[in-house]
């Protein structure tokens, strides 16, 4: 591995602990073919399963091959060195192929997904670490992670959210009082109410309440996955979604957006409706007014900037029609780092707005080397 010092290294991260393991394994490989061999040489680095570190063979086929899910296997193990000034990884196990010296990397690209590594925990690690990463810094990224704080950050900004309930320590909220929501609350909230872990994706542990009998079931399955859950109101309208991109100036541009249109029969953008069914249509751009898409792209690019993002976010709407029969836009999640292949939405969104996926990659490692990590700026 020894250094081409013309060239800018980027340590790709992919993989994780998170249950969107194998969807970072698919945008990784993505993001690893588009990036310019010219100008860049890249450092594939895999986390396992069980957290381990190592450096992934670059040859591996990390996409979905006869149906099976790519996975961070073996390699290598490294460690990212916390002291600025060793700038890269260790190797931990030197071989006559990777000596024992560091390997420097100018830039870490981390396409993770969900907790430990969307949620400020890497972007923590490479803080300390000295090293400009693409995409949200720490406060960010945990914000945009915690539906709670998402929710708290862009109202105070003036975007407006849907009627919700938190519990805190819900697992033991649900032994202790199965009835759990009194019926103000529940009268507030009407049916059907979304119960959801506070911190997730892929919309897993969510279930779409019904009938309150359901109820105390639906909050055991979402503490199982985070203890904090949210009860939402279910919000009509449809499923809008936005990119935002960080401008050469950094200030947040939006792409065009995009409509998720469920099937007949589809009640919910579920996990198997994202990833396994054909259970959507995706109208890229959305069919909306000039006058709709510009209160989308205004309201995605508020929302970046209210919760601190950078680099990239997706921005998820529904919008609605208000009593007064005006058009009612109320913000679902901010993803700080979503699915990044050539056939997920944000990087569709882009190539209609006229950013195609190498380029998209490329701003995003430039911007970050740009801009620095706050350590190093
Ligand atoms: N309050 C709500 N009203 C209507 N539909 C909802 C609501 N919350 C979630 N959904 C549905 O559930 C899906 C997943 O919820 P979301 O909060 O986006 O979770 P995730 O972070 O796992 O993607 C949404 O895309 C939407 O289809
Ligand atoms: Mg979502």
């Amino acid at each position: 591995m020894s250094g081409k010092p013309d060239k800018v290294r980027v340590a790709v991260v992919f993989g994780g602990r998170s249950a969107e393991h194998s969807i970072s394994c698919v945008s990784a490989g993505s993001v690893m073919a588009a990036l310019d061999p010219e100008r860049y040489e890249v450092v594939p680095v895999g986390i396992a399963t069980d957290g381990r570190w190592v450096l992934a063979d670059p040859d591996q086929r990390l996409a979905i091959t006869d149906g099976k899910l790519p996975e961070v296997v073996g390699g290598t193990a490294v460690s990212l060195v916390g002291d600025p000034a060793g700038r890269g990884l260790a190797v931990l196990e030197p071989s006559a192929a990777v000596g024992p010296a560091l390997t420097e990397v100018d830039v870490v690209f981390p396409v993770l997904h969900g907790a430990y590594g969307e949620d400020g925990t890497i972007q923590g690690l490479l803080e300390m670490a000295g090293l400009p990463y693409v995409g949200s810094g720490v406060f960010a990224s945990a914000a945009s992670m915690d539906k709670e704080f998402t929710k708290k950050l862009l109202a105070a900004a003036g975007l407006p959210q849907g009627e919700h309930v938190v519990l805190r320590d819900a697992a033991g909220a649900v032994s202790a009082d199965p009835a759990l929501l009194d019926d103000a609350a529940r009268e507030r909230l009407g049916l059907p109410v979304f119960v959801k872990p506070a911190r997730a994706g892929s919309s897993i542990g969510i279930t779409r309440v019904t009938d309150w009998a359901q109820f105390p079931a639906a909050v055991a399955e979402a503490a199982a996955v985070d203890p904090k859950v949210l009860v939402e109101a279910a919000v009509p309208g449809r499923e809008i979604e936005c990119g935002v991109l960080a401008g050469p100036d950094g200030r947040p541009q939006a792409s065009l957006p995009a409509e998720i249109r469920l099937r007949p029969g589809v009640d919910w953008y579920d996990f198997a409706a994202k990833y396994l069914d054909d259970a959507a249509d995706f109208d890229i751009p959305a069919a909306l007014s000039p006058g709709q898409t510009e209160a989308v792209q205004e309201a995605a690019r508020r929302a970046y900037l209210a919760l601190d993002c950078r680099g990239l976010a997706r921005v998820d709407f529904f919008l609605g029609t208000a009593p007064d029969g005006s058009d009612r836009l109320v913000i679902n999640e901010v993803n700080t780092m979503p699915g990044f292949t050539p056939i997920s939405m944000f990087a569709r969104m882009w190539a209609a707005t006229g950013v195609d996926f190498a380029d998209l990659v490329d701003r995003l490692v430039t911007g970050a080397l740009d801009g620095g990590s706050r350590a190093a700026r």
